[in-house]
């Protein structure tokens, strides 16, 4: 049989851009496999949406369990969303003998241990390069390219969403809800507009990309997830005028005991480090490795096309290579590895407070950060007249996460300062 045949569940974004580039590419992809690959079945609760993309009405079906029990489809292609259905459709359709393709990051951040695990019982492929930063081969760069190296720290600009609306903010001065609203018009924001800007759907990727540099899962419980929801365009504009810009960044990264730490939080970027160029709803991955050094991966995260691009490379994967293969992370694990809780951290801080505008403020303030022993690195203070407060705007040198937390608990407490401290972290890419 020269024919790869495929269930495809789901016909979204992402299942609709997958049908409509497939046909076009189907005697290149023909070419460079040696298969024919046609999708013969598509799984989908409202028939129409699959007809709207050109599906005809004899390969529609509204069972999407059927596509894991039909002998006469080889591949099941997950694009459904969701995690209660994808997992039963992806756990029966390994056990029925199916290769599996899906670019569920939710689910593989929850069950992607339970998962792996099926898929390697079964010896069957389940590839995934459409869940993280859509049309970049991330993943395929992790598991293959970079295999020989030890993953010193992978930083990522991993949701086009947050990208775009801390763009906006940043470039055309817009406030934070008017920037959400224009994403949304884009169509890059998740129907539930919270797992982009609360960090969730970042964290999703970040663990993935964890599991892949590391070797095994991080427990969601195990990440530290904050979003953009709060962040302001003033201190947007104050960090501007310190040389960094403000992105949402995954931040994974393995000390030399073996200890990991898995973040995902507005981060100041040193605007000379190129990470803090890329705009707009385009994500890049920086990857260290021992051995390569620094790598960067660009492009577009989210969109119809770009992520067609990546189920259909899997899609490829499988069609020239069926045979299951061990020798790829997340299966080899670092045996002795840890993770991190946040209050271990090391990181450098941005703090603004708003103080009162009168003699010894900035002493009071100081002496708490001394106390601690947590140094200043640089102080600004803009003139503000007609005001009772003023804000003080504090860049700190490496402190630990809890040593922090204390410091800045104490310093809200003081009685020159007014309401609680802006903090955003700071990363020098050291
Ligand atoms: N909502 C996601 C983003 C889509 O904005 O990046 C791609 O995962």
């Amino acid at each position: 049989m020269n024919t790869l045949r495929i269930g495809m569940a789901g016909c979204g974004t992402v299942g609709g851009g997958v049908w409509r580039h497939l046909a076009p590419h189907a005697e290149l992809l023909r070419q460079r496999t040696g298969k024919d690959i046609a999708i013969t079945k598509v799984a989908v609760r409202t028939p129409a949406k699959a007809q709207a993309v050109g599906v005809p009405a004899d390969r529609i079906t509204t069972d999407w369990r059927s596509l894991a029990s039909d002998p006469d489809i080889d591949v099941v292609v997950e694009l459904m969303g969701g995690t209660k259905e994808a997992r039963e459709l992806i756990a029966a359709s390994l056990k029925a003998g199916k290769h599996v393709v899906t670019a569920n990051k939710a689910l593989l951040a929850e069950c992607g241990a339970e998962l792996f695990e099926a898929a390697r019982r079964a010896q069957r492929q389940l590839l995934f390069e459409a869940s993280v930063a859509g049309g970049i081969p991330i993943i395929k760069s992790l598991r293959e390219g970079l295999i020989a190296n030890r993953i010193l720290s992978v930083h990522g600009i991993i949701n086009g969403t947050c990208n775009y609306i801390l763009t906006r903010m940043t470039g055309q001065g817009l406030e934070y809800a008017e920037a959400l609203a224009e994403a949304k018009a884009g169509g890059y924001a998740e129907a539930d507009e919270s797992l982009d800007v609360d960090g969730h759907d970042a964290a999703h990727k970040a663990a993935i990309l964890a599991s892949l540099a590391y070797g095994f899962w991080v427990e969601p419980d195990q990440l530290y997830v904050e979003g953009i929801r709060n962040v302001e365009r003033r201190d947007i504009d104050f960090a501007r005028k310190l040389g960094y810009e403000l992105k949402l960044l995954a931040i994974i990264k393995m000390d030399e005991r073996q200890a990991v730490e898995v973040r995902v939080h507005p981060t100041l970027i040193p605007r000379t480090h190129v990470l803090a160029s890329v705009s707009g709803v385009f994500n890049a991955i920086s990857v260290h490795g021992d051995v390569v050094g620094e790598t960067l991966f660009y492009g577009r995260g989210a969109g119809a096309d770009a992520t067609a691009s990546a189920v259909l490379g899997d899609i490829a994967e499988i069609a020239a290579h069926p045979e299951y293969r061990k020798c790829k992370a997340p299966e080899t694990a670092c045996l002795n590895a840890k993770v991190k809780t946040m209050d271990e951290v090391v990181s450098r801080y941005y703090l603004r407070l708003d103080i009162v505008d009168r003699p010894g403020v900035l002493a009071k303030v100081a002496a708490v950060l001394g106390a601690h022993a947590i140094g200043i690195s640089s102080v600004i203070q803009p003139e503000v007249h007609a005001n009772t407060s003023v804000p003080l705007i504090l860049m700190l040198h490496d402190a630990q996460e809890k040593q922090f937390q204390a410091a800045r608990r104490e310093i809200e407490a003081l009685d020159v300062v007014k309401g609680p401290a802006v903090v955003l972290r700071v990363e020098d890419f050291a």
